[in-house]
């Protein structure tokens, strides 16, 4: 096919060339921009799913509908590293000031409301060490605002400041946190804690995030009234969704895949987003063309995705694992779905589930699964286990 025009998106927060079957999440994003800018109450979704399923491009499209709503808005990541975690604060300091001003800039002469918002935000920033912001928003900080260093205070007194400028422009502000699994505990409780404090205030502060699907359980850990959350769990592509996701992006540059060929490039995606997106990718640089991917494109294109996935995605994931860490993937592996603790136990001749406590927290503090119930592990990557199959197999 005709390189220049393939459509596919293969790639972490990749927008994919049509976000399909998404139309509920899109709609619940909505909801709450015109709920803001009515002054009413609302709740950001937080998303969470296994990777690849597009939660990423989700929150993007989310912060983009809040964006053109005229919001404040702010993205960070979670990371995993405690150096990268030290960051976060500034970061979220920094996009602060970046947002204001632009927000401010377009407002021309500032309010009272606004001015003493930038004044706090300011003064935030510098407490944050993000430097050189008090120039750049053109105003005084306020000392004594949101300037004590303890996260929670200061996130919660930098809100309070804005809400009047914010309510006066009818629009909120958004912090749109990826990887939300791996923020730090100080930074996490304390973005709760305010969004806690907002909903009984009414204050136009939204917290929205997608991550793993372990964040309802990090998100109740790390705080008690997590119950208050709007968590959207995001999953696979139903067949309808995922054959459009494979055809309509052909169609729309004259290109048509054979029946059979769907048949087989849907079945071994499972519907999963990302696979879609790779085995969509490897179809269209296969398949000789010019007008139709035939079943025979699609056998060669999922041969070779399955070692473009092999090399990507899989393999840096399972390198990242300790030998007894593998071990017990190696174990899980023998299960399809997720896997009783109870089974892992004796099949790596274990004699109780503590014995393996250390190995699994490990594992799930690197990502790479989660405790979909009490006493299960599962894979937080589609078809790892088959990978590890496949790699025993060789
Ligand atoms: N609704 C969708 N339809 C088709 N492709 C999608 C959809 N959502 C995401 N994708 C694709 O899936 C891949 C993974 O998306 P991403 O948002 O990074 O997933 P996650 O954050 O859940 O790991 C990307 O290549 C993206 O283009
Ligand atoms: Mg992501």
């Amino acid at each position: 096919m005709d390189q220049t025009l393939n459509p596919y998106t293969p790639g972490a927060g990749k927008p994919p060339p049509a976000l399909v079957g998404r139309e509920a999440e899109l709609d619940a994003g909505r909801v709450v921009v015109a709920r803001t800018a009515r002054g009413t109450s609302a709740t950001a979704p937080l998303f969470y799913g296994l990777r690849g399923v597009g939660k990423t491009v989700l929150l993007k499209a989310l912060h983009a509908q809040a964006e053109t709503a005229g919001w404040l808005t702010v993205e960070i990541e979670g990371k995993q590293e405690a150096s990268e975690q030290q960051h976060t604060r500034r970061r979220l300091a920094r996009g602060l000031v970046t947002a204001a001003r632009a927000t401010a800039g377009r407002r021309g002469t500032l309010s009272d409301a606004w001015k003493r918002a930038l004044g706090t935000i300011s003064s935030f920033s510098v407490a944050a060490g993000a430097t050189g912001v008090e120039l750049s928003l053109g105003v005084d900080p306020m000392r004594g605002r949101g300037d004590t260093g303890d996260p929670e205070t200061d996130l919660e007194e930098l809100v309070r400041d804005m809400v009047p400028a914010l309510k006066e422009s009818g629009i909120g502000l958004g912090v749109f946190v990826d990887e939300i699994q791996d923020l730090d505990p100080a930074t996490l409780s304390a973005l709760i804690s305010v969004q806690h404090r907002a909903g009984q205030n009414g204050w136009p502060f939204h917290l929205y995030g997608a991550g793993l699907p372990n964040v309802p359980a990090r998100l109740a850990e790390v705080r008690s009234y997590s119950e208050r959350f709007h968590f959207v769990q995001i999953g696979a592509l139903s067949d309808t969704d995922a054959r459009a996701a494979f055809a309509d992006p052909a169609l729309q540059v004259g290109v048509e895949y054979e029946a059979a060929a769907l048949d087989r490039l849907v079945q071994v995606s499972g519907g999963y987003p990302y696979f879609v997106q790779v085995f969509g990718d490897q179809a269209w640089r296969l398949a000789p063309g010019p007008q139709v991917i035939t079943r025979e494109d699609a056998d060669v294109a999922v041969a070779e995705a399955t070692a473009v996935l092999d090399d990507s995605l899989f393999h840096s994931r399972w390198n990242r694992a300790t030998p007894a860490q593998k071990a017990l993937m190696r174990a899980m592996a023998e299960d399809s779905g997720h896997s009783q603790i109870s089974d892992l136990v004796a099949r790596m001749g274990k004699r109780k589930p503590s014995d393996l406590s250390v190995t699994r927290d490990g594992l799930i503090k690197k990502g790479l699964i989660y405790a979909p119930d009490r006493g299960l592990l599962q894979f937080t990557v589609p078809h790892m286990d088959d990978y590890i199959r496949r790699q025993h197999e060789t």
